[in-house]
Order: C-alpha cells, then sequence, then structure tokens
C-alpha cells in the first residue's frame, strides 16, 4: 500500500511499504522501537512533520539523511517524533506510596541511597521521587540520597535541568510538597520552580537505553515508566534483566500501567503490587553438614 499526502505544500509524497519498513528497522536498530504495520499512518503523518522541517520533499532522502554520521540530531528528532514525552508529577500515585511505605523504611538503614528514574522525560518523575524522598526520609540519609534521571532526548534533559514548570502541573503534587517543593517563578509569573535542595537531589543526563549503561549501581528503585511501551518483546525482556542486575536485593523495580515483565528477569522479581516488583534476596549460603558426607 502506498500512503502520500501533502508534505511542504508542492505535492504529495509517496510512503510505500518499503520505505515504512527500512524507517521501522531503522527505528529498531537504533532505539529499539517496534513499529506495527497498523501504525503506519500515524508514522507517516509523523515523519511528514519531519520532512517538512527539513524541507525535503521525498521520503528516500529523508532515510539517507538519517543514516548519515552528521545526523545524529535528526535521528533524535525522529524518536522525538515517533514517541511520547507525556508526563506529570506523582503520575500512577501509588508507586510513590510504596516508596514511602515500604522503600523508605529501609533506606533509612542505608549508608547510600540511589534512584534511577529511566526515561523521565521533562523530569516531573525524578522530581516526585525527589519531593518523596525530601518529606519521609531523616536529614542524615538524604545527604547521601541522589536520583539518577535519563532520558534519550536531549531537548527533555534541557527542560527537566530547567526545573520549570506550568502552574497548571502543581495541581498533582500533594499540598505539603508544593509548600516544601517548589517556589513561585519571579521570571515568569505563569510558572513555578523546583527549590534548590531538591533540585540539588537529581542529575539529569542524556541516555539511549538501548547502548551500555554508564553506571553500575546498585540502585534501591528503578523508576521505568511508560517507555518500554515502545519495544518489543525482546528488547523488553532484556532491558528487565539489565535492570534487574543493577538493583540491589529487595530493591523495586517500577513500570508503566500498561506494560508487564515477562521474561528471564522474573525469575529473580517477585510482584509486590500494581505495576511494582521487587528483586528477591537471594537464600544465605549454607555450610555443608560435614556428618552427612
Ligand atoms: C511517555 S514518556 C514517560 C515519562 C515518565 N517515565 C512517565 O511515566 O511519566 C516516555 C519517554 O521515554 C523516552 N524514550 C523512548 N525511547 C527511549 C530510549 N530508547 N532510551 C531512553 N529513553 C527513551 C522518550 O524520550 C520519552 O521522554
Amino acid at each position: 500500500m502506498i500512503t502520500t499526502a501533502p508534505v511542504s505544500g508542492s505535492g504529495d509524497v509517496r510512503f510505500t511499504d518499503d520505505d515504512f519498513r527500512a524507517l521501522a528497522q531503522l527505528a529498531h536498530a537504533e532505539f529499539g522501537l517496534a513499529l506495527a504495520e497498523s501504525k503506519k499512518p500515524l508514522v507517516y503523518s509523523r515523519i511528514a512533520r519531519r520532512l517538512r522541517a527539513r524541507k525535503i520533499n521525498d521520503f528516500s532522502s529523508y532515510m539517507a539523511l538519517l543514516k548519515s554520521p552528521e545526523e545524529a540530531e535528526e535521528r533524535l528528532e525522529l524518536i522525538s517524533a515517533l514517541t511520547t514525552n507525556v508526563t506529570s508529577f506523582f503520575r500512577e500515585k501509588h508507586h510513590f506510596d510504596t516508596l514511602q511505605k515500604d522503600l523508605i523504611p529501609q533506606l533509612e538503614k542505608q549508608q547510600r541511597v540511589r534512584i534511577w528514574s529511566a526515561g523521565c522525560s521533562s523530569g516531573q518523575e525524578a522530581f516526585s521521587i525527589a519531593m518523596t524522598l525530601t518529606d519521609a526520609l531523616s536529614e542524615a540519609s538524604l545527604r547521601n540520597a541522589r536520583i539518577l534521571a535519563t532520558d534519550i532526548d536531549p531537548a527533555m534533559i534541557r527542560k527537566a535541568s530547567a526545573a520549570r514548570y506550568a502552574l497548571e502541573d502543581l495541581a498533582t503534587i500533594p499540598a505539603k510538597m508544593q509548600q516544601s517543593a517548589t517556589r513561585p517563578c519571579a521570571e515568569e509569573p505563569a510558572s513555578f520552580e523546583i527549590t534548590a535542595p531538591v533540585q540539588r537531589m537529581v542529575s539529569f543526563g542524556a541516555l539511549n537505553l538501548m547502548e551500555p549503561w554508564p553506571f553500575k549501581g546498585p540502585f534501591d528503585a528503578i523508576f521505568c515508566r511508560n517507555v518500554a511501551i515502545y519495544f518489543d518483546h525482546q528488547t523488553q525482556h532484556r532491558l528487565w534483566s539489565r535492570f534487574t542486575a543493577l538493583l540491589r536485593e529487595g530493591g523495586f523495580l517500577f513500570i508503566g500501567h500498561s506494560e508487564r515483565v515477562a521474561g528471564p528477569a522474573l525469575d529473580s522479581l517477585q510482584s509486590a503490587g500494581v505495576t511494582t516488583y521487587r528483586k528477591a534476596v537471594a537464600p544465605a549460603p549454607t555450610t555443608p553438614d560435614r556428618r552427612q558426607e
């Protein structure tokens, strides 16, 4: 089937099944994205915007451009076009309740607290974690608590690092934390900012989850929510296993509402609530009973 639609105002652009397959192959190899054939019209309309932005009139020129080593930025634009950055403070709030109720008592006993927001978009998830820790952890434990927050999209990382949000985003932040962790923004009256101590707990960086990760963990919790939904099953299974390897025993993996952990990671994870998993604690090694030898 050939899909066509005007791209630059100068006529229709052909988008054949072969074009779709070439794009799907590239998106899978570079970003782990699984683009089903049924998504072709949606993919086409999103890619057409990129062709318009780059003033390109045919799809094969765009594919050639994507493969060029100098076009790393365009490959990131492509993933932005194919995924969504939708997020909010305290989204899927039950995860933050679990963090507070089931993990924080354990964190109080530790020297070091590390949490990863993987696929953090514009930062609301990471700051919700920081606000929860700030609200519930003792000052001594807070001093050693760090949140790592990564996303493939550098534009999202820039937005997250600015820690400035529209006033309407306040609505989902519990009132107590609105008071303690946010402040009005003097330069932009329609915005608010995250307070400096809460900001300092979070380090933002760009990272494609399909590539090697530059840290070893262990993490007390990993939030990877509404990200793996774009990946095929094999890629998801690999991702769950990689996360599990970086979790501390008893650590939590939180995933998105329409996602589910499957594959080898389940050997080490136990379900601990809705879209919540906990790494099992390995049994202590037993000393062989010499009398029976
Ligand atoms: C819908 S947002 C989820 C934000 C947040 N985790 C939440 O649940 O509210 C999905 C994010 O995943 C990011 N993403 C998609 N593929 C990725 C990849 N291969 N590596 C890292 N981030 C990726 C996107 O850039 C986007 O910001």
